[in-house]
């Protein structure tokens, strides 16, 4: 299974270098995933079968993009996967599906496989739109690439009101959204993230379309993350 780490905005350099150590030792046969910052990817040194990820990338290719990281800059630095459309971006950048499909588009291009964010707020849930905002967000992700190519993307399912809230959704309501992604993306990984820890491990692990977890708080964490991974 694959256990993706996002750090999010969190670990400065030397944080971050001691951070690798005690990751590096955490024995598993799962593929772990790390999404530092920008910055700490450049610090990044394999000793280990942790792969590289980062946390976002330009819809734009090289050029006048003051601030912006494109995806051959990734390329650049071993940069294997990358997350796009999380939640906290769509919100706080006001990132658009539209925005998320070019970025799609620049790392496919780029060979590198994208971890394709989704999920609905609160208030989207108590309406019942949860598949209605997936199924939009899925479909205008995709919209650039071709068929053969969405195949490769990782879909990360995170409800947001499940992120950072230490609440996740009852198995019922993760087994109804995995079988809807399955149906319509048969042949992609799907991820949970959303308040994941190694308390809740035991129950989460019962839903069975779930190929692995995209870890925010916990991925700060190692001794917790290792107790995770151990009861995976
Ligand atoms: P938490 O695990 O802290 O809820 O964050 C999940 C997340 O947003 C991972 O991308």
């Amino acid at each position: 299974m694959i256990v993706a780490l996002n750090n999010k905005c969190n670990l400065n350099k030397n944080e971050f270098i001691s951070y690798l150590k005690e990751l590096e030792n955490i024995n598993t046969n799962h593929e772990m995933i790390l999404c530092p910052s920008f910055l700490n990817i450049a610090l990044f040194n394999n000793e280990s079968n942790i792969k590289l990820a980062a946390q976002n990338v330009s819809e734009n290719l090289n050029g006048a993009h003051t601030g912006e990281v494109s995806a051959e800059q990734l390329k650049s630095f071993d940069v294997e996967y990358c997350i796009i459309g999380h939640s906290e971006r769509r919100k706080d950048q006001k990132e658009a599906n539209e925005e998320i499909a070019n970025k799609m588009e620049r790392l496919i291009e780029e060979g590198i496989i994208p971890i394709l964010c989704v999920g609905e707020t609160k208030e989207e849930r108590e309406n019942s739109k949860e598949k209605e905002i997936i199924k939009q967000e899925l479909e205008i992700a995709f919209s650039k690439i071709n068929y053969e190519d969405t195949k490769k993307v990782i879909i990360a399912y995170e409800p947001i009101w499940s992120i950072g809230t230490g609440i996740i959704p009852t198995n019922e309501q993760i087994n109804d959204i995995f079988k809807f992604i399955k149906d319509n993306y048969p042949e992609n990984k799907v991820l949970y993230g959303g308040s994941a820890n190694e308390n809740n491990i035991e129950t989460l692990k019962e839903c069975k379309d779930i190929d692995g977890y995209l870890l925010g708080g916990l991925s700060l964490k190692p001794s917790k993350l290792s107790e995770f991974v151990n009861k995976m």
